[in-house]
């Protein structure tokens, strides 16, 4: 035993003298904490970071989303604080309204056992029930819920209505199924005003998909090119009328000169916005000169024979 204890304080002293040896003692673990460390880093490698898993390129391209039909629409002023007050005649428009829209999921009796909305979850709300809400029975709730839709429900947004259908809608809810239903404050009012500017009104312009607008910019030019070359052939057909004969006269270039007649439709308004144009436009448009000594009866001729041609 003495010789065991001699043995280990020698081994003590000589490490207290040279510090350095306890990584030799060390060493064994250190290896074992290091491979340990390695085998779970390789374990959690990502498919990608192992390779084997080709990786896809996704086609940007493709996935690009057009832009949204949006009708355009006119917001008219409303007055909220006239229309919290459920007057008989917004009561019955928003009947009609519920009776044609809403009645499918919500039921005739507002309990939300439409037939549309049996396999929905959740459930279209029972109105006749106080609990569940989530934007609440009051004008500035429902009209909320109608605006922007109960989101991850069936509930959408009903933005066709205006802010006048959507109270009487509200009203309608609340008189008719709705048990006490709650009172919006003034505050509640002011803040529904301002959060969706129904005092001010507003106009949108709507926005129609880009696809969409391409074509139109294509069909509108394929029409105007059809009808330059149709008016084209019938100017050569009607080579003995005076007014195609005075169009050949004023020319350098015909085609020039009909695009640039039915690239604007102002002219047909009346005949001096026509005398202008061909006057003010002359060799851009293809007209020359000899519109210089059209008398007025000409020109009457000339842009009578246009207005029909084009
Ligand atoms: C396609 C079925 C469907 C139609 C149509 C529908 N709703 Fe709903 N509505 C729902 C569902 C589903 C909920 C419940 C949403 C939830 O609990 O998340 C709901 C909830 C509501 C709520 C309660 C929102 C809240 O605060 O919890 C109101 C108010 C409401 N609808 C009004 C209307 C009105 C008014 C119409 C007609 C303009 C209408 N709904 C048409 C399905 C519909």
């Amino acid at each position: 035993m003495d010789i065991n204890k001699n043995m280990i304080k020698d081994k003590l002293d000589d490490l207290k003298q040279h510090p350095v040896k306890i990584l030799g003692l060390l060493y064994p673990y250190i290896l074992i904490v290091g491979v340990l460390i390695g085998y779970i880093y390789l374990n959690n490698v990502s498919n990608i970071g192992r390779n084997t898993v080709p990786l896809i390129f996704l086609d940007t391209a493709s996935q690009d989303k057009d832009l949204p039909l949006i009708q355009p629409n006119v917001v008219p002023k409303t007055d909220v604080m006239a229309l919290s007050q459920p007057s008989d005649a917004l009561v019955s428009k928003g009947k009609a309204l519920f009776s044609t829209t809403c009645v499918s999921c919500h039921g005739v009796e507002g309990k939300g056992d439409g037939v549309a909305g049996a396999a929905l979850n959740p459930k279209p709300r029972n109105f006749t029930s106080a609990s569940g809400w989530i934007n609440g029975s009051k004008i500035s709730g429902i009209f909320k819920t109608l605006s922007e839709g109960v989101p991850g429900s069936g509930m959408v947004a009903f933005d066709t209505f205006s802010p006048e259908e959507k109270i009487a809608l509200s009203q309608y809810i609340r008189k008719t199924f709705v048990v006490n239903p709650p009172v919006d404050t003034k505050d509640e009012l002011t803040d529904l005003s301002q959060k969706y500017k129904l005092t001010e009104g507003a106009q949108n312009p709507g926005q129609i998909p880009i696809k969409d607008a391409m074509a139109l910019v294509i069909q509108d030019g394929q029409t105007k090119y059809d009808k330059v070359i149709s008016a084209l052939k019938q100017i050569t057909n009607d080579s003995n009328n005076n007014g195609a004969e005075i169009f050949n006269k004023v020319t350098n270039n015909k085609v020039k000169a009909l695009t640039a007649l039915t690239s604007t439709e102002e002219w047909k308004k009346n005949e001096q916005v026509f005398v202008d144009l061909v006057v003010n436009e002359l060799g851009d448009a293809g007209f020359n000169s000899n519109v210089h000594s059209l008398s007025g009866s000409d020109w009457d001729t000339f842009y009578n024979y246009m207005s029909k041609l084009l």
